[in-house]
């Protein structure tokens, strides 16, 4: 709402021209800018995309109704999303002007921790600097991402202690799991149109409202939607099968902070900008528990389709799962993603138990769990590749009143 009251020459840099321009291009309103990518703006409107990328960044900042409690209610904390602290883009490395930014940007060199990762030979190539100015380079980049950060064993250990285990309550997939789903932890979620994905989410949304007694770890959801495919009315059936006297469904739905992603920049960009709204659920005594994103790489997959640009892709990709880990790490909390496979393997992308974003996604989620559907309704639930628990699969079903045992 707050969006409409702002007008087109609000917009920090954007004058009259400006503001024409984008009109024509039809971009009205705020919302609408928030809703664009860089580079459809880019083209549309005739100016940069370093300056398309910032006024976006704006306009979704000034999109306060973008995450709302579900139950419509606007009283949760949720309406003030502002923006997160600065995030350093390739403009902020000394040294790094416009010209070289365009350069490195054409290069496939899109973020901080694409740099950080690169050799000094391909850096150099694509910039066309000379190669101890890109080792320079590489170890700003490395520093300002903290890559390679070391910890000492004692405190991985000490954090290790706190990691907390959210319960599916079906018992046999929660024994394969080790006790349930881990926090300081992203697991992914993988398998064709219709095989659970989002069944698991909505139930994992209600069960982490629940006490620590009852398999919960009473917290609350922030939930990142880009499929449209959050539905209340299953919170509730949900909440109504969990058969807990005086469970109330509307009270569930108002700890489920929802956000419609548009794009993946949008998507990116929630997350991003997610830390307010964390450390006011913490204030309220109700901190985020469970971050989902469902699906995590639908508008990737769709909007760079055929573009040959899979380097950019998948950087973008990573910048993401960094930022949803990063909110795991401080909240003690889940992060949740789920990836749709495709169902003929002969056409997509060769195996179909191998997820779409390929290996940036399988590196960066610590648990990645393979769904498919079987015979008479049952669900094989898989563990795949974890690192410290036996792979192995569990079955479930999936019933009006939530997930339930074979
Ligand atoms: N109310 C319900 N009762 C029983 N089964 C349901 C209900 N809602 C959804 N399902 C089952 O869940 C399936 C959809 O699973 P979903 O998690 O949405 O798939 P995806 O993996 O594509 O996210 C449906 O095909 C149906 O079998
Ligand atoms: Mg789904």
């Amino acid at each position: 709402m707050a969006a409409e009251a702002y007008q087109l020459e609000d917009i920090p840099g954007v004058g009259p021209t400006t503001a024409e321009k984008l009109r024509e291009a039809g971009y009205e309103t705020v919302e609408k800018i928030a809703q664009s990518t860089a580079s459809e703006l880019y083209e549309l409107a005739e100016i940069g995309e370093a300056t398309a990328r910032k006024m976006i960044k704006w306009c979704v900042s000034q999109t306060t109704d973008d995450t709302e409690t579900d139950a419509g209610s606007s009283d949760a904390g949720a309406d003030n999303v502002p923006m997160n602290a600065k995030r350093l883009e390739i403009e902020d490395i000394p040294g790094v002007g416009p010209a070289i930014a365009e350069k490195l940007r054409d290069g496939g060199f899109l973020t901080i921790e694409g740099i950080a990762t690169a050799t000094s030979s391909t850096l150099s190539e694509a910039a066309e600097i000379g190669e101890s100015t890109a080792k320079k380079m590489i170890k700003w980049c490395r520093e300002q991402a903290d890559i390679g950060g070391f910890k000492t064993g004692t405190e991985v250990f000490e954090a290790r202690l706190l990691i907390k285990k959210l319960r599916t309550l079906v018992p046999e997939v929660d024994e394969l799991l080790g006790g349930g789903f881990e926090t300081q932890a992203i697991t992914e979620l993988y398998g064709e149109f219709g095989s659970g994905k989002s069944q698991i989410v909505h139930q994992l949304a209600v069960n982490v409202q629940l006490p620590e007694e009852l398999g919960g770890l009473n917290g609350s959801v922030i939930y990142v939607d880009t499929e449209n495919t959050f539905r209340p009315e299953r919170i509730e059936q949900m909440v109504k099968g969990l058969e807990i006297e005086d469970a109330d469904p509307q009270e569930f739905l108002r700890n489920i902070h929802v956000a419609r992603a548009q794009t993946s920049d949008h998507q990116m960009l929630l997350i991003e900008n997610t830390h307010e709204l964390a450390e006011e659920l913490k204030k309220q005594g109700k901190p985020v528990k469970l971050i989902i994103v469902d699906s995590l790489t639908g508008l990737f997959r769709s909007e760079y389709a055929g573009r040959g640009t899979l380097a950019e892709r998948q950087q973008k990709l990573n910048r993401h799962m960094h930022d949803i880990f990063k909110l795991c790490d401080e909240y003690n909390a889940i992060g949740l993603v789920t990836n749709q496979v495709m169902s003929n393997p002969a056409v997509f992308f060769g195996d179909p138990t191998k997820p779409i974003g390929g290996n940036i996604v399988g590196h960066t989620a610590t648990f990645r769990i393979y769904l498919r559907k079987s015979k008479g309704g049952k669900r094989i639930f898989r563990l795949v590749d974890s690192p410290n628990l036996p792979d192995g699969e569990a079955t479930f079903l999936v019933e009006e009143g939530g997930l339930r045992a074979c």
